[in-house]
């Protein structure tokens, strides 16, 4: 398995985005000639464009152990997208149940959307920045009846925890609500397993993005339960109806009435290159490679003098790690990573200001001096973020270049 990249730099930015496969990038050529419209022509590619695109919802559902049966799975254009469709949805049936429970380290696209239209608790950190999932059930219990869903990150994209996804499904099903589980930056690296939905611990609903899984050709996955999804969608116009008068509508059934317009056929061809390829690897073997090289990332990182790394190393993880380096200001650090060693990483808050706000135990005060101020003048950290394909003389090549920082300022 290859990836698409120009040798002139190292790319740990691989949480914000993943540069196509090889294998991606000769599934577009190979299907861009016989590309034609999906569910609108009787021409020979658009009924093979139509199938394929059919098709491909049971292949993905299929490695994420989605029964196709419980489940549908809708195309959008990312995980943000799908994330405001899941809410507006919800919010459409959930009765008495007007809660979200959200945690204190999502990323504001599994945080905005539910504010919109719940009342969202917060799920606390433990001091090394993990979700506590004592609070989480407290929080469970005094609302039981009226929490709709617990929103979680399956893995963060500022400290790399990963969220123990099928204990908080069973304590969240035990007190009545279902379970979100934010997957962007996990598809890529780990395994999972939804569950049939009669097991206690399976998950109700999942997205991800594909621009974060190698295949970045604009598309987005939502998977959930059909019975969500029935009726008005929040987005119509052609493709979702079965029948429209003057003054009536028919809503086809899901997914169809989700995905308003000519949908992302190419984006869809690219997503199940890069699933086949990933499941030719092995995601458990792609697991193992990072956790390997995130260890020794991290043993590197912890011998530099004046390094604050913001997470337990001991901790399950994806290969992300954020730190800030003496008093070098985090944007200047990283910039000077790519101008000066080639080395591409991200800086700032990462989407995700309150869990960045925490974890550099800011206080309100603090918090609130900045409110004006420009992303680039606030504080923040630098991040680096790995795939499968990075290698340990890379992360060589990043020491070296903040201990050369360090000397030589
Ligand atoms: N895509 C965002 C990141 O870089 C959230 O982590």
């Amino acid at each position: 398995m290859r990836i698409v990249w120009k040798s002139d730099e190292i790319n740990f930015d691989n949480a914000a985005t993943t540069p196509p496969l090889r294998s991606v990038i000769k599934a577009v050529r190979e299907f861009a000639p016989i590309y034609a419209s999906v569910h609108r022509g009787n021409g020979k590619h658009s009924r093979l464009s139509s199938e394929l695109y059919e098709a491909s919802r049971y292949e993905i559902m299929d490695f994420f152990g989605a029964s196709a049966e419980q489940n549908t799975l809708i195309y959008l254009k990312n995980t943000t997208e799908a994330i405001n469709k899941l809410s507006n949805r919800l919010s459409r049936s959930s009765g008495k149940k007007d809660t979200v429970i959200a945690t204190r380290m999502e990323h504001h696209s599994n945080d905005l959307p539910w504010r919109r239209n719940f009342k969202v608790l917060y799920a606390g950190l433990t001091p090394s920045g993990r979700l506590d999932l004592e609070d989480l059930e407290i929080k469970l219990k005094e609302n039981a009846g009226r929490v709709r869903l617990v929103a979680v990150t399956a893995a963060s994209n500022v400290t790399g925890y990963v969220n123990p996804l099928h204990q908080i499904a069973e304590i969240s099903h035990r007190y009545g609500a279902e379970i979100f589980a934010d997957c962007a930056q996990y598809t890529a690296h780990l395994p999972l397993d939804m569950k049939d939905r009669y097991a206690s611990d399976h998950i109700d609903y999942i997205a991800f993005s594909s621009h974060k899984m190698y295949a970045p050709f604009g598309i987005g996955v939502l998977i959930g339960h059909s019975g969500s999804f029935t009726g008005e969608p929040d987005c119509s116009g052609g493709g979702t109806v079965k029948f429209v008068t003057e003054g009536d509508v028919i809503w086809d059934d899901p997914p169809h009435n989700e995905e308003g317009g000519t949908p992302n056929l190419i984006g869809v061809v690219a997503l199940l290159a890069a699933i086949k390829s990933l499941k030719t690897f092995g995601m458990r073997n792609i697991g193992n490679r990072e956790a390997e090289l995130s260890a020794y990332a991290f043993e590197k990182l912890s011998g530099i003098k004046g390094i604050k790394l913001y997470s337990d190393r001991s901790l399950p993880r994806i290969g992300v790690i954020t730190f800030n380096l003496k008093d070098i200001f985090h944007e200047d650090l990283s910039a000077a990573l790519s101008d000066r060693a080639g080395i591409a990483v991200r800086s700032g808050c990462f989407c995700a200001q309150p869990y960045v706000q925490n974890l550099l135990r800011l206080s309100g005060d603090e918090i609130l001096k900045y409110k004006h101020k420009p992303l680039s003048e606030r504080p923040g950290m630098v991040r680096v973020s790995f795939g499968f394909y990075n290698r340990k003389k890379e992360v060589d090549l990043l020491i070296d270049s903040l201990q050369e920082f360090l000397t030589e300022g």
